[in-house]
């Protein structure tokens, strides 16, 4: 549609143009004109590495994280300085490593997705922002090393033609072992690479790793009838950055991205409760336009499973397939 609407505009131009003035060289810097015109519509349309599409909302995350992201205050408080901090400095040492922690359903890919709409105009679907997903990508360990190879090419690639790209690994507990090293040498702190700097590039890996551990730490606070948001990031972060490097099966097992300290932030994401599947189902209404219906609300969170089996205060699936369970209850 845009083709056809510069095309027309630009028909017209020429004709007046030609019509008014002496017509060699007029239709010369016409056609000039035509050009120019032609590259600023294309950019208008097609995304490019630059401010105008790469650009960082703070304010825009901080509010996204406040309205949509439930239950989750240390993930939350962390990312924001994590991705401000690393917005504002013009001259990273490094590239940021995130590794978002957590069992099923806690918000990992979601809030993965709010980071993603509000550095890239165009989200998740921007074209530089990469996703690996590791049973869809990566599904065979005996491939691995060809999967190592065509791993970096594609960093180096991609960064190459823009530095300030996103790259999204998830189920990296999933991965065949070792395959995640192999991105080590993007991650250290080197001025550049054949050519290639690193610095302003995001990773971001999500995993079940270490979410076992949360969870537990999580009831225990419940247990000695602690608030939930009194939960620290202290109270996390040494057990779990332990618990996933001694874990054969967390797809960082004995790496020595752990050892060298090139992941920046380890974010905690803590089992969801009763009251934030309400909410998730009460945000998936509004989604989809539909009135808010408390006692709908109710219903869908009353019927997700609860562990553990006793005690049931953490919904065994998180905020997962709510979607699928209003249409049931509509
Ligand atoms: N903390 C949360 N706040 C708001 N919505 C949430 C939250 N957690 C999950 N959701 C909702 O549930 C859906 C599924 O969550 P999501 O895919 O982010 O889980 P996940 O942690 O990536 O799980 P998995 O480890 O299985 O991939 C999301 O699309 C979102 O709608
Ligand atoms: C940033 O986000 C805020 C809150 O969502 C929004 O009001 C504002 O328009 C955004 N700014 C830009 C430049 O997109
Ligand atoms: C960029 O990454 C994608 C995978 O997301 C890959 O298909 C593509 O070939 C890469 N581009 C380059 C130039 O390496
Ligand atoms: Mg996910």
């Amino acid at each position: 549609m845009q083709k056809t609407f510069t095309a027309l505009f630009l028909v017209t131009a020429v004709f007046v143009n030609v019509n008014a003035f002496e017509p060699f060289t007029e239709a010369r810097k016409v056609l000039a004109e035509i050009v120019k015109l032609g590259k600023t519509t294309y950019s208008f349309f097609q995304e490019s590495c630059d401010d105008s599409w790469i650009d960082f909302n703070s304010t825009g995350l901080q509010v996204d994280l406040e309205q949509k992201f439930f239950g989750q205050h240390i993930a939350s408080k962390v990312l924001l300085k994590a991705i401000t901090d690393f917005a504002n400095n013009k001259t990273p040492k490094k590239p940021l490593v995130l590794s978002l922690h957590g069992l099923t359903g806690t918000g990992k890919s979601f809030v993965s997705q709010l980071l993603a709409s509000n550095i890239y105009k165009k989200g998740m679907s921007s074209s530089f922002v990469h996703q690996f997903v590791a049973t869809v990508h990566f599904p065979y360990s005996s491939e691995i090393d060809i999967y190592k190879t065509q791993l970096q090419q594609w960093i180096k690639g991609n960064v190459s033609s823009c530095a300030r790209s996103m790259f999204i690994f998830d189920e990296i507990d999933k991965m065949p072992p070792g395959l995640i090293d192999s991105i080590k040498p993007f991650l250290d702190y080197y001025d550049n690479q054949d050519g290639v700097s690193y610095r302003r590039t995001i990773f971001i890996f999500l995993s079940h790793a270490g979410g076992e551990r949360i969870k537990q730490v999580a009831f225990e606070f419940w247990e000695n009838g602690k608030d939930r948001e009194e939960i620290q990031l202290s109270d996390l972060e040494e057990k779990v950055p332990l618990e996933v490097f001694n874990n054969k099966y967390s797809g960082l097992w004995h790496t020595s991205l752990i050892d060298k300290y090139l992941i920046d932030f380890f974010i905690p994401f803590l089992p969801l409760e009763y009251r934030h599947v309400r909410l998730c189902a009460l945000a998936e209404m509004a989604i989809r336009n539909m009135e808010p219906d408390e006692d709908i609300a109710d219903k869908v969170a009353k019927d997700m499973m609860y562990s553990p089996q006793e005690e049931r205060v953490f919904s065994s699936k998180g905020c997962k397939k709510i979607a699928s369970k209003l249409v049931y209850y509509k």
